[in-house]
């Protein structure tokens, strides 16, 4: 049976204990943390999908999530602790940080180290950049970042470096440069002058009726690209029979060693895909 994971007020992971004392200890909220994760959501909305959004501006602001304002996070939200806490310690882009805990470095280097890049040596660029850098910059192993064409890769903050070597990622470090310059990409304007969004429009004006677009979907043979070859069309119309409301999730995710078609393509054609998903 999978493990829970509970987290109490002071961070620390363990059982739950039953009973009111350890309720309330669990429950209780530092009113100094509260007030900071208040003034960083803002006016923003406090549904619970936008949790990721909100960690990140913990994170963001702090460099780690320390854990008293995970705690006031998941108040304010309205959310068990053991909920956000789930959540943050599932992605490695969050730090939560206990209670007398030493927060990481300002800078973290992220060494992918699936499949594609271990064979082209990301341990052995791992244990290189530790000597390197020294203990001012983290150099964490993370799984796929999605960039397996240019593998070995390594991201210096959120600045990701294809066919990495030291002195490449070094470079980047003392340069601080830790964003990622985009590629050039069709924007708004060119893509609505090629013809973008007309479908889009055509199918809202009930020129495409939704029928009629599922079938061209099946007869055109599409199917996905995340392994299983599910054919796109028959998918849709398995949605399409559900009862309303219905909701659908886009995922870019991109966690399978040696894909990134995805982020390919939406660096490049953003349109085209919002246009779809639309
Ligand atoms: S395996 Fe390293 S980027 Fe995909």
């Amino acid at each position: 049976m999978k493990k829970r994971i509970e987290m109490q007020a002071d961070g620390s992971g363990g059982k739950r204990r039953r009973g009111p004392r350890a309720r309330k200890k669990g429950a209780s909220v530092d009113p100094k943390a509260l007030t900071e994760v208040r003034a960083l959501l803002g006016e923003a909305s406090r549904a619970p999908d936008l949790l990721i959004e909100h960690l990140h501006r913990i994170q963001d602001h702090f460099g780690h999530i320390p854990a008293v304002h995970l705690v006031a996070l998941a108040s304010e939200m309205r959310l068990a602790v053991t909920e956000v806490y789930e959540v943050a310690s599932f992605y490695h882009h969050f730090d939560v940080v206990r209670v007398g805990q030493e927060p990481p470095p300002d800078l973290t280097v992220r060494v992918c180290e699936s499949v594609t890049c271990e064979m082209l040596g990301a341990h052995a660029l791992m244990d290189a950049l530790k000597d390197a850098l020294g203990d001012a910059v983290r150099i964490q192993a993370v799984p796929c970042v999605g960039r397996c064409a240019t593998a070995p890769v390594a991201v210096v903050g959120r600045n990701p470096i294809g066919r990495a070597d030291v002195s490449g990622v070094t470079a980047a470090v003392n340069q601080d440069a830790t964003e990622a310059a985009l590629p050039d990409a069709i924007d708004h304007a060119a893509y609505r002058a090629d013809g973008g969004y007309e479908t889009l429009r055509r199918c809202r004006a009930g020129d495409f009726r939704p029928e009629d677009v599922i079938t061209r979907l099946e007869d055109a043979g599409l199917r996905g690209l995340g392994g299983a070859g599910f054919p796109a069309g028959r998918k849709w119309r398995i949605v399409r029979d559900q009862p309303a409301p219905r909701l659908m999730a886009v995922n870019i995710d991109e966690g399978e060693p040696g894909t990134f078609k995805d982020r390919y393509f939406l660096e490049r054609d953003p349109h085209r895909f919002m246009e779809g998903a639309c």
